[in-house]
């Protein structure tokens, strides 16, 4: 006669092993699978501990310990960083090595012909005692074992340690052969998600190395970015304690950082390469020099001056009143190239600077035939006070196609369902709040909090980068003043800025 409870306790324990099996393929991240690996084996057979070694070079490498025991004592639960050489004379070597299931009911009773023994170090140390245990290889669906499972103390229903039922011995080689499966497709999505990885890095690392101008920018960007949303996951009060991102959320806003230029391959070199607002060469020259002969034209004037001065027989204090007046004059001029040479290099220009170039171009000198002419001319003016960056309009609006060129490239990668709105982030990284950025004038809630990190540690990095060839960085104290008034201004998101500024995020960014 069929022991039919036997039969259906039986048909419990291979649905259960189902279940598991369905789990663990779920699971994605390689670490977590290890430690749910152990935890349902432990779960399966009601065992106090369990450990997992996986085989990497020829050794058995110790990834996970439990050990309800001494957690519920608050002590480690294992011995990490640790290895075992690969020989028949550890159990789990043993295991690992013949491919064979070990379960045994006293491990210090071990017979003396047994080829492995049990080290008793770990019981020594933790005061922990280890009686039976059972050590299962992990084959993967080659045969070939990856690792062994070796589970520690089964408790029966009043907590007392018993021996593993044999049957348990297939049923646990079975689950463990299951998560050998579950394993090597982690390992395999690691690799890939590597090779991604590196591939992503490596593509913006070469835009961004077309030119000077924007070299390791990514690289910052990103680095800002994920600085910013692991600030955001510890934020507990204020505006931004229900803004949680989980590691792959992190992972995705990481990609979309990488990415987020990446259009800028289809943008002229000698836009990107743009440095300075009037090229560093003839047309600057040209300020130079006008500037030259405006001085010479003040000296000519004031010598003039001096002449007629003497000829009415002026005093002493009058002639060096004319002195005093033509160098105040002549100051005022080296005063003013100074200031246009620095508006030139400069990434940015305050509202008063601009004001200040229009200013000095109304100033008028006597050209050499004595028509009156204007310090600067319209187009020197133009190019002086565009605002951000150092671009015309038309130059800007072909740096703008960039975020267009960005969506249309990285929208053709596959991503994985985690990491779909890489491209949405990164292409939305010069939006503003307040409908006035590009490429779709999106407006507050439409931006996710993803693209406001994106263009905050976009501004930041342009402004503060200290590889810039022909400029200087902006200190960073006006870098962050910078990032407020846009806040201010409604562009970026206030909550982003002050977390940035309060918790310093820019420290130490490489
Ligand atoms: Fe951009
Ligand atoms: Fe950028």
């Amino acid at each position: 006669m069929p022991d039919r409870n036997s039969d259906s306790r039986n048909f419990e324990l291979v649905e259960r092993l189902t279940e598991i099996g369905i789990a663990l393929s779920s699971e994605r991240d390689l670490g977590s699978l290890l430690h749910r690996i152990v935890f349902e084996g432990r779960k399966f057979t009601s065992a106090d501990a369990g450990s997992l070694y996986l085989i990497e070079d020829g050794a058995l490498v110790f990834k996970v310990a439990q050990n309800e025991t001494l957690k519920s004592q608050g002590k480690p639960e294992g011995e990490f960083d640790f290895q075992l050489p690969l020989s028949r004379k550890s159990i789990a070597g043993y295991v690992a090595l013949t491919g064979r299931p070990v379960n045994i009911n006293d491990v210090y009773a071990i017979p003396a012909e047994a080829e492995y023994r049990w080290y008793a170090e770990f019981d020594k140390q933790t005061g922990y005692k280890t009686v039976s245990t059972l050590a299962v290889p992990m084959r993967d669906h080659r045969g070939e074992t990856i690792g062994v499972l070796q589970l520690i103390n089964s408790l029966d229903s009043s907590a007392d340690v018993v021996p593993f039922r044999r049957d348990y011995e297939k049923l646990v080689t079975s689950l463990a052969s299951q998560a050998a499966v579950a394993v090597n497709n982690g390992r395999l999505l690691a690799r890939i998600r590597d090779l991604f990885g590196a591939f992503v890095r490596y593509s913006a690392a070469a835009i961004d190395a077309r030119s000077h101008y924007t070299e390791g920018h990514t690289r910052r960007v990103a680095g800002l970015s994920l600085r910013v949303a692991r600030a955001m996951n510890e934020e507990t009060s204020g505006g931004l304690a229900n803004v949680k991102f989980s590691e792959e959320e992190i992972e995705e806003l990481n990609y979309a950082a990488w990415l987020h230029d990446i259009g800028k391959i289809g943008v002229k070199e000698h836009v990107l390469d743009k440095a300075a607002r009037l090229f560093v060469g003839p047309r600057i020259d040209t300020i130079t020099s006008r500037f030259e002969s405006i001085k010479k034209g003040i000296a000519a004037d004031c010598a003039q001056g001096k002449i007629e001065a003497l000829r009415r027989g002026a005093s002493d204090s009058e002639l060096s009143r004319l002195d005093a007046e033509m160098h105040n004059q002549l100051a005022q001029v080296d005063d003013d190239l100074e200031f246009i040479l620095t508006v030139n290099k400069a990434n940015w220009i305050s509202d008063e600077q601009r004001g200040r170039v229009k200013a000095i171009s109304r100033k008028t000198f006597s050209a050499s035939d004595g028509t009156p002419r204007r310090y600067l001319l319209p187009d020197e003016v133009r190019h002086l006070t565009v605002g951000r960056g150092n671009l015309t309009t038309e130059e800007y609006d072909e740096v703008q196609t960039h975020v267009d060129k960005t969506m249309r490239i990285i929208e053709k990668i596959p991503f994985t369902s985690e990491l779909r709105n890489a491209p949405l982030y990164a292409a939305s990284h010069h939006e503003k709040l307040d409908g006035k950025g590009y490429p779709k004038g999106l407006k507050g809630d439409d931006i996710p909090m993803q693209a406001r990190i994106l263009a905050a540690a976009d501004i930041f990095e342009a402004l503060t980068a200290k590889d810039r060839p022909y400029k200087a960085p902006i200190p960073l104290e006006k870098a962050l003043g910078i990032l407020k008034e846009e806040a201010d201004a409604g562009h970026l998101d206030q909550r982003v800025v002050e977390l940035i500024i309060r918790r310093r995020l820019y420290e130490g960014l490489e």
